[in-house]
């Protein structure tokens, strides 16, 4: 069993480290060294990834690098792209990786891959003859965050004469909306859960079968308005889906790497499959980046140890994700979910309390919009927040002018966060008046990664970069990534309370304040 991480000898040593540069500048390190950006970028094929903003010099690369060694990262990457059972507490290996790689040479497996990639092309040319003209994907968390994102971003090149919705909520206005002013013979709906036992999916599900039976779609023909992604299709068949509307995801696929399975199946039907495969591609592209790149050059290890440094020693208590882009504006939740809910843990892999930080934090919102929102915090509030910018060099529309406009405003703003700005700068711009409200005191940190542009294959290398990311955070945290216990109890809570909600009377054995909200509700429904 591996020994706690504060005892490492190589997170010691980036302790006694952190103390030796806590009073360095990232101001006075630009100012020293003019090839600091040369030194802390790297450029993949597609795109350019900047940590020079980080307070980092060439010793806190190393000394992560060794931590890197000592937590041997190495080895559990390759247990994991060899397909040993590392998700411990469900004994199952974890595949996403598998998932870009569909060759039946490879033997399983990529041959199922392939085949299943088959099927989805197959079933999405029947589904395009029947002439539908709206898919509403019903799903929630991974079996939704990554469809939705895909499918939005790319929303330009959709099929011709074809609308793609999502539905998460168990809300039911959420499906209300959707639905209103659809026409239920046009309509199919993905029923994308692996479970096939997530309460708000199946809600939505048969709230989509009654809208369907109420307009017109009787049975046996309703059968053709769905399709389930699901890794129990006995569940979806008792539901009344037929097998030749069902397609398979892996138990070994955790729902936040699922977009790569058949849960994106929408970005088959919505955007091609075409353009499925140029987002695996790029995944694939990141997998071998990731498992052959030097440790000083490797990219999503890079990225995961300054998360570490900074969560760890630097004091920042949360990242935010700044895509400038809207055609990225659901990243940050998909983000959110794939860290949050892999690393966002208390006990290690040996059962024991983790007493360090564990994953940080995760949110964010589109830039410039953000700017507008919590930007206020990041420059001047009393607790630090760590950003990735991430922007996109070509615009992919004409509006040049605008898209430079965007794109300076990122910029600058890693810039400001990075500089501050002192008392005396802030009175020689002429703020005299309260000038000292006006001082930014800089240091913040920042990533900044630029794509050249934004198409499926470098959004599928994008999120693969994140989710080894995510990996390597948790090796060296010393997690389970891979499982999400910490979802469950709540989630069985609502089931017993449903229960207390609907009857009649007061419920005993609950504690005071659960009483009165559900006394309240039935007083007042
Ligand atoms: O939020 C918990 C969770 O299990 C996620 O991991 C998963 O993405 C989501 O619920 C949906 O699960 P399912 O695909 O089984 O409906």
């Amino acid at each position: 069993m591996r020994r706690p991480l504060p005892e490492l000898a190589s997170y010691q040593a980036l302790r006694s480290h952190a103390q030796e540069i806590e009073k360095r500048s990232l101001r006075d390190w630009f100012e020293q060294d003019p090839l600091r950006f040369e030194t802390f970028s790297r450029e993949l094929e597609q795109f350019l990834f900047d940590f020079s903003r980080n307070r980092i010099c060439d010793k806190t690369v190393d000394r992560l690098l060794d931590l890197s060694s000592e937590c041997e990262v190495k080895s559990w990457r390759d247990r994991m792209f060899s397909g040993e059972p590392i998700n411990l507490t469900e004994n199952l290996p974890v595949q996403h990786t598998a998932l870009r790689d569909p060759d039946p040479a490879s033997g399983e497996p990529g041959g199922l891959q392939s085949r299943t990639l088959e099927r989805m092309g197959a079933l999405a040319e029947e589904i395009h003859e029947q002439g539908f003209t709206d898919v509403v994907h019903l799903g929630t968390g991974g079996s939704q965050l990554g469809p939705r994102l895909v499918c939005d971003a790319f929303s330009d090149n959709a099929q011709a004469g074809l609308s793609m919705h999502f539905v998460a909520n168990a809300d039911a206005r959420e499906i209300n909306c959707v639905l209103k002013g659809r026409e239920a013979g046009n309509t199919l709906f993905i029923i994308a859960s692996k479970s096939f036992a997530t309460a708000e999916t199946l809600a939505n599900a048969q709230a989509a079968k009654n809208w369907l039976l109420q307009n017109g779609i009787a049975d046996p023909g309703i059968a053709r308005h769905f399709v389930a992604v699901t890794s129990r299709p006995e569940r979806a068949s008792a539901w009344g889906i037929p097998e030749s509307q069902m397609l398979p995801v892996w138990d070994s696929v955790g729902g936040r790497f699922s977009v790569w399975s058949a849960v994106g199946f929408g970005i088959v039907l919505y955007l091609g499959m075409p353009a499925f495969r140029q987002l695996l591609l790029g995944a694939r592209e990141m997998d071998y980046h990731f498992r052959t790149a030097s440790p000083k050059q490797n990219v999503p290890l890079l990225l995961a140890l300054l998360g570490i440094w900074n969560q760890h020693f630097m004091g920042t208590v949360a990242q935010v994700v700044l895509p400038y882009d809207t055609r990225l504006r659901y990243l940050p939740g998909y983000l959110q979910q794939l860290e949050m809910e892999s690393n966002g843990k208390c006990v290690d892999r040996g059962g024991r309390a983790l007493d360090v930080p564990g994953s940080a934090m995760v949110f964010g919102d589109v830039g410039t919009n953000a700017q507008h929102g919590f930007f206020q915090y990041l420059h001047q509030g009393s607790h630090v927040v760590h950003c990735d910018f991430i922007g996109v060099v070509r615009a992919g529309h004409s509006n040049r002018s605008q898209h430079e406009m965007l794109l300076s405003n990122m910029i600058a703003q890693a810039r400001a966060l990075m500089h501050g700005q002192t008392l005396e700068e802030a009175q020689a711009r002429a703020q005299t008046a309260y000038a000292e409200h006006r001082v930014f005191p800089g240091n913040r940190t920042s990533n900044t990664i630029l794509l050249r542009e934004l198409t499926p294959h470098s959004l599928g290398q994008l999120l693969a970069l994140y989710e080894h990311k995510v990996f390597v955070e948790g090796i060296v945290l010393n997690v389970n990534s891979f499982d999400q216990p910490g979802v469950e109890l709540g989630k069985n809570l609502a089931e017993c309370l449903l229960e207390s909600l609907r009857s009649r009377d007061s419920v005993q054995g609950l504690d005071p304040a659960t009483r009165a909200l559900l006394d309240y509700y039935r007083k007042h429904a």
